[in-house]
């Protein structure tokens, strides 16, 4: 049994409910087989630990492993020219609707190659990890026919294998209408997203559901349609909603038990009312908020006092953030929507792993969960969110392959 002991940690173990970050001076963290066996105080390390093989970090700080719970890092090409059209006025929506946004990027990602898609993840992927990530979200949503959705998933899929990161995957057939389907979204839900939900769930690429309600993408009477069948096939859904106008699709969401609700800038009381009844977490999304240059706030008092779970993400994507750093997410959650740096690196932690489903295995360092820590030459978990474009990671520690 591969057993190992971490000391020389403060540990900021993020449970909740206790004191600040769940911060314990001088830690120890004792590991079997990946797993985390004791958590705590190394003086109240367990008998028959002794003799364990340790590792001394210094006095550094250690967190749980982050987790980036929303990204779309498969995709191709780029979309440069359209930050430049944004700068010279136009709006996200008006660069939809004039055929680039979402749908440039499909044109782009249906031209390459399952092992192209790859290659041009992998630097986004790496970029991540480097900040401490070992559980990263992907979906697909840029390919909008059967075929190519498969390969992003598939595309998707590998990228857990190639690198040391857990990858969940999220079928996101439901994201943008692809112009052979203008006007046409029934048929276009009928034909590609719901034959390809049953392909890709029977290949076993699915681990959830995702749909873009909004005026440029899925009503949501539409959105409905595709969350009964991923119902029916027993497959836990999300939403982007709410992220430019106030169409109900959290509430939606939330009536499918949703694990969450993405963006949500334009959420209104009864849909914080809807998402506490259903657990759902609010996944906020600062780098779409600043590279659209947002003005509404996501409703983050109403959230708190509903007590809403919150968690923060990259988005990673070409169009509405092109951000591949999960510190500085962390940093914009705090200055852009005034979230406590422990709750922002909370939502990093233990609320980006529930809006994945995984609150039982990641996200906090205590018994029973997966052994996955980062390592930080900081002092303070504040100083995570507090410095900008300075990464301090030291060492990921990913279940044995500390
Ligand atoms: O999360 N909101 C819709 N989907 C993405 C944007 C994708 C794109 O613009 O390419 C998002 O912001
Ligand atoms: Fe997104």
């Amino acid at each position: 049994m591969a057993r190992q002991i971490i000391t020389g940690i403060r540990l900021a173990a993020m449970t909740a409910g206790g004191v600040p970050y769940g911060l314990v001076e001088d830690a120890a963290v004792a590991v079997e087989d990946g797993r985390i066996a004791f958590a705590g105080e190394r003086a109240a390390l367990p008998q028959g630990w002794s003799d364990a093989p340790g590792q001394d970090f210094g006095g550094r700080l250690a967190t749980p492993a982050f987790v980036d719970c929303h990204t779309h890092i498969v995709h191709g090409g780029h979309r440069a020219r359209e930050f430049e059209m944004r700068l010279q006025g136009a709006s996200y929506e008006e660069v939809a609707r004039a055929g680039g946004g979402i749908v440039s990027t499909v044109s782009a990602t249906r031209e390459l190659s399952e092992d192209a898609l790859v290659a041009g993840a992998l630097p986004r992927l790496d970029a991540l990890i480097a900040e401490g990530v070992a559980t990263v979200e992907i979906k697909s949503g840029y390919g909008l026919t059967v075929a190519d959705e498969l390969k992003m998933l598939r595309a998707a899929r590998r990228l857990g294998l190639l690198r040391p990161v857990r990858v969940k995957t999220t079928y996101l057939a439901a994201h943008a209408l692809p112009p052979e389907y203008k006007g046409q979204a029934n048929a276009y839900i009928d034909d590609v997203v719901l034959p390809g939900m049953d392909a890709a769930h029977e290949e076993g690429l699915v681990d959830a559901v995702d749909g873009f309600c909004e005026g440029i993408a899925f009503s949501p009477d539409e959105m409905a349609r595709v969350f009964d069948h991923a119902d029916k096939l027993g497959l836990p859904v999300k939403l982007h909603a709410e992220q430019l106008s106030n169409l109900g699709g959290a509430r939606l969401a939330a009536s499918h038990g949703a694990l969450s609700a993405d963006h949500l800038e334009y959420l209104d009381e009864d849909g914080v009312a809807a998402m506490a009844r259903a657990g759902s977490v609010a996944v906020l999304l600062p780098g779409a908020f600043y590279t659209l240059r947002e003005t509404q706030l996501p409703p983050v008092d109403a959230l708190r006092r509903a007590g809403v779970p919150i968690a923060v993400a990259t988005d990673c994507n070409p169009g509405s953030s092109p951000l591949a750093s999960l510190l500085l997410t962390l940093n914009m959650a705090c200055t852009l929507f005034r979230l406590t740096p422990e709750e922002a690196l909370a939502g990093a932690t233990r609320e980006a792993a529930r809006a994945l489903g995984l609150a039982g295995e990641i996200g906090t360092i205590e018994p029973g969960k997966r052994a996955e820590l980062a390592i930080w030459d900081v002092e303070h978990p504040a100083e995570l969110a507090y410095r900008i474009g300075f990464n301090p990671l030291h060492r990921r520690i990913v279940g044995d392959a500390a």
